[in-house]
C-alpha cells in the first residue's frame, strides 16, 4: 500500500509556478519529478528513528512542507542563498532584548495561526492574540487601582474590569500581567536604561475584580530597522501595530489567556502588520476632559480615557496530539 503521507503535501504540478503568471512555465519531466520526489521520501524517511513520536510527526512534517515549498516555486540557488543570509540576520540581530524571529513569525502570521490551533472558541471565553516580542518575566506587582506606568510617557487610562471562569463565576486571585508601550510607541525594554515601565501584574479581589492604571495606548511600529522590516519594505507592507495593551491572565484550573484590547477607532484595525485584531477585542477607550473626576479620586492633570475588560476564561485543557492531528488535516490527509 502506498504510503501517502511521504507525498504530503500532494506533490506540485511540475508546470505550475503560483503567483507567478509572467514567469515562463517550468516543465519537468516525469523522470526529474520522481527524482524529487524520491528524495522527499527519503528526508522523511530519515527521521523515522526519532525516540519521540511527537518529535518525529514534527521534523517529518516540516521536512515535507518545506521540500513542498522549494518544489512549487522552483527555488534557485540565489534565493536559497538569500534566505540563508536573511535567516542568518535574524539570528545576528536578536539578542535578550531584540528578537527578530518572533517578530518574523508575527508578521507572517505564523504566530497567530499558532495562537488560533491551541485556543479553540469556548463559549463565551475570551479570545487570545499574539504574544509578541515584548513580554518580560519578574514584573512589579500593583495592588487593585495601581499605576503600571511607572513614568512611562503618556496619557492616563484607567483599566478595570472582571475574570470568570466559563459560567460566569468570578476567579478570585487570578494573576494578570500587562505590558504595553508608551506615547512615544516604545516598551521598557527598548530603551538602553534598564527601566521597567508600562508593565505589571497585579491579581483579582475576592470578587474576581480588577483595576489598574495605564497609559492610553497609542499606535506603534514593529522594530523595522532589521531584515524583518527590509522585508516588510520590499513588499510594500506597513510596520504599524494596531494601538493596543497586552494582558497574560491566569488562574488554578483554567486555560491561560494571551490576548490584548485594542482602541476602537484605530486607524490601524484593518492593517495591523501582525495579524493580532478580533473584533471581540477592539473596546471603547472613552476619553474623558481634564477635570472629570476619576473612579478612584486620583487627581490627573489633563484629559484621561477609561476602558472596560471583562475577562472569561476557559477550563484548562492538555493540547493533545489528538487535537493537534485532528486540526491537521490538508487535502483529506491526517498527519497521523
Ligand atoms: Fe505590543
Amino acid at each position: 500500500m502506498t504510503d501517502t503521507r511521504d507525498a504530503y503535501p500532494r506533490p506540485i504540478a511540475p508546470d505550475v509556478r503560483p503567483g507567478d503568471p509572467d514567469t515562463a512555465v517550468k516543465e519537468i519531466s516525469a523522470e526529474q519529478a520522481a527524482r524529487e520526489e524520491s528524495l522527499v521520501r527519503e528526508a522523511v524517511a530519515a527521521f523515522e528513528g526519532a525516540a519521540s513520536p511527537r518529535l518525529r510527526q514534527l521534523v517529518q512534517a516540516l521536512a515535507r512542507h518545506l521540500h513542498a515549498f522549494v518544489r512549487e516555486t522552483r527555488l534557485t540557488t540565489e534565493e536559497w542563498d538569500a534566505a540563508i543570509r536573511f535567516l542568518t540576520r535574524c539570528g545576528h540581530i536578536t539578542d535578550e532584548r531584540r528578537q527578530e524571529f518572533i517578530l518574523l513569525s508575527d508578521v507572517l502570521g505564523v504566530s497567530m495561526q499558532t495562537i488560533a490551533v491551541n485556543n479553540e472558541a469556548y463559549g463565551e471565553a475570551t479570545e487570545a492574540t499574539v504574544f509578541g516580542p515584548f513580554f518580560v518575566e519578574g514584573s512589579p506587582q500593583v495592588p487593585t487601582g495601581g499605576d503600571i506606568a511607572n513614568g512611562a510617557a503618556g496619557e492616563p487610562c484607567w483599566v478595570e474590569g472582571t475574570v470568570t471562569d466559563a459560567e460566569g463565576k468570578p476567579v478570585p486571585r487570578a494573576r494578570i500581567e500587562v505590558w504595553e508601550a508608551d506615547d512615544d510607541g516604545l516598551y521598557d525594554v527598548q530603551y538602553d536604561d534598564n527601566r521597567t515601565a508600562a508593565r505589571a501584574h497585579l491579581y483579582t479581589d475576592d470578587q474576581g475584580h480588577y483595576a489598574f492604571w495605564g497609559v492610553t495606548p497609542t499606535p506603534y511600529a514593529i522594530p523595522h530597522d532589521g531584515p524583518v522590516g527590509d522585508l516588510l519594505a520590499a513588499t510594500n507592507r506597513s510596520p504599524m501595530r494596531t494601538s493596543h495593551l497586552h494582558f497574560m491572565v491566569s488562574a488554578e484550573g483554567l486555560h491561560t489567556l494571551v490576548t490584548h484590547i485594542f482602541v476602537r477607532g484605530d486607524a490601524y484595525l484593518d492593517s495591523d502588520a501582525v495579524f493580532g485584531v478580533k473584533e471581540s477585542l477592539v473596546k471603547d477607550f472613552a476619553r474623558q476632559d481634564a477635570g472629570t473626576p476619576t473612579p478612584d479620586g486620583r487627581q490627573v492633570d489633563g484629559p484621561w480615557s477609561q476602558v472596560r475588560f471583562d475577562i472569561v476564561l476557559a477550563p484548562a485543557r492538555r493540547t493533545r496530539d489528538e487535537d493537534v492531528h485532528r486540526i491537521a488535516v490538508h487535502e483529506g490527509h491526517l498527519l497521523t
